[in-house]
């Protein structure tokens, strides 16, 4: 049976930093208020004019020449995003055509911050089915499109980023080993975008009233992320017999430092043995997984367990195990 193993890992980030300083001068909020309540020092603001497909396509080719994969013969492209290039067609489309990928199918996958950890899954499935050879997972959200800077509640959270991971098949004892993942559309009244989609289409008044941003009820969010990434890294550990010791670096979504602290407390990883880069990027939904293991790939080795954690609107939320390749 093959295993899909993570064979190079890309990432793009925009040149053009917000600070908190910069946000001082926005809305009624300070830096201090800022990094204590979520840990975030700056974010990255893709430029107008451009989109989450013009991040994915960069994030995309750092992989494949990282390992030196010809893009043609990629089998599949999974964009993970809540912010595509267009409603339709696929971001994943004009990103396989933008890197030369001319036989892979693909599809954008929209599951809010999970998206890259759902996508990864599948990608995995795909080439563990053997009918797909190899594929891309990248994970591309430009946030300050859909962030208004009005709101001191999110716009200090949010970034803009990609991250995209080579997928290939392996027989060794490494690769994506197994994941849980969960749902419950009751979430959707504490984190949504109220119009723009099916049920309330853009409108003036849509448009007046401010419908068209990240809506978040924070303290609801924050409750359920804690309970449910630690609840679901723990059954997926459980099953498995692995022990917060066996595992090299747990790696959650990066939504907010407090949330990532108290999970790796419940879950008892020391944070020298948790990825953390929220004070550079802020939360870039698909992109804060993929971001994090190009971050910290020089400190991991082939055959190091990693648990993978994401929680994200919908509500959706899951657990993810692999072993480094290389
Ligand atoms: O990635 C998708 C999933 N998203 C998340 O996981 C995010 C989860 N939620 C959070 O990270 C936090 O709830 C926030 C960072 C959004 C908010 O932090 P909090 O500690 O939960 O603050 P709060 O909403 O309980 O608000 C506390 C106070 C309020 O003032 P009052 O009502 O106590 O007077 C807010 O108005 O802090 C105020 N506040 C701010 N003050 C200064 C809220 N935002 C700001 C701000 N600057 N930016």
């Amino acid at each position: 049976m093959y295993r899909a193993a993570i064979t190079a890992v890309g990432a793009f980030l925009p040149e053009r930093r917000l600070t908190n300083a910069d946000l001082e001068r926005l809305v009624e909020t300070s830096d201090e208020w800022i990094v204590e309540r979520t840990g975030i020092r700056e974010r990255r603001i893709l430029e107008r004019g451009k989109g989450s497909a013009y991040m994915a396509i960069k994030a995309a080719e750092m992989a494949l020449q990282k390992r030196g994969f010809p893009p043609e013969e990629l089998d599949l492209v999974i964009v993970a995003t809540v912010t595509p290039e267009h409603p339709f067609p696929a971001t994943a489309n004009l990103v396989s055509s933008a890197i030369g990928a001319s036989r892979a199918w693909g599809f954008d996958l929209e599951a809010a911050c999970s998206g890259f950890i759902y996508a990864l899954s599948i990608g995995a499935d795909s080439i563990a089915s053997g009918r797909v050879k190899s594929a891309l997972i990248i994970g591309s959200d430009k946030m300050s499109s859909i962030i208004d800077y009005r709101d001191r509640t999110t716009c200090v959270i949010f970034g803009d980023g990609a991250g995209a991971v080579l997928l290939e098949p392996t027989q060794e004892e490494v690769g994506i080993m197994d994941y849980l993942h969960q749902a419950d559309g009751n979430g959707c009244v504490h984190l949504c975008m109220k119009a723009g989609g099916s049920v309330l289409p853009p409108s003036v008044r849509t448009v007046r009233n401010r419908l068209h941003y990240v809506y978040q009820e924070g303290r609801q969010v924050f409750k359920h992320a804690v309970v449910q990434m630690a609840a679901v890294s723990e059954a997926l550990m459980h099953r498995h017999g692995l022990s917060s010791e066996d595992v090299a670096f747990f790696v959650p979504h990066q939504a907010n430092r407090r949330i990532i602290e108290a999970v790796a407390q419940r879950l008892g990883f020391p944070l020298e043995r948790v990825m953390i880069n929220i004070d550079r990027y802020g939360n870039t939904t698909c992109a804060t997984l993929p971001l994090c293991l190009y971050d910290y790939e020089n400190q991991l080795k082939k055959g190091d367990n990693l648990i993978l954690a994401t929680f994200g609107g919908g509500f959706t939320w899951g657990a993810l195990w692999l072993r480094w390749a290389y």
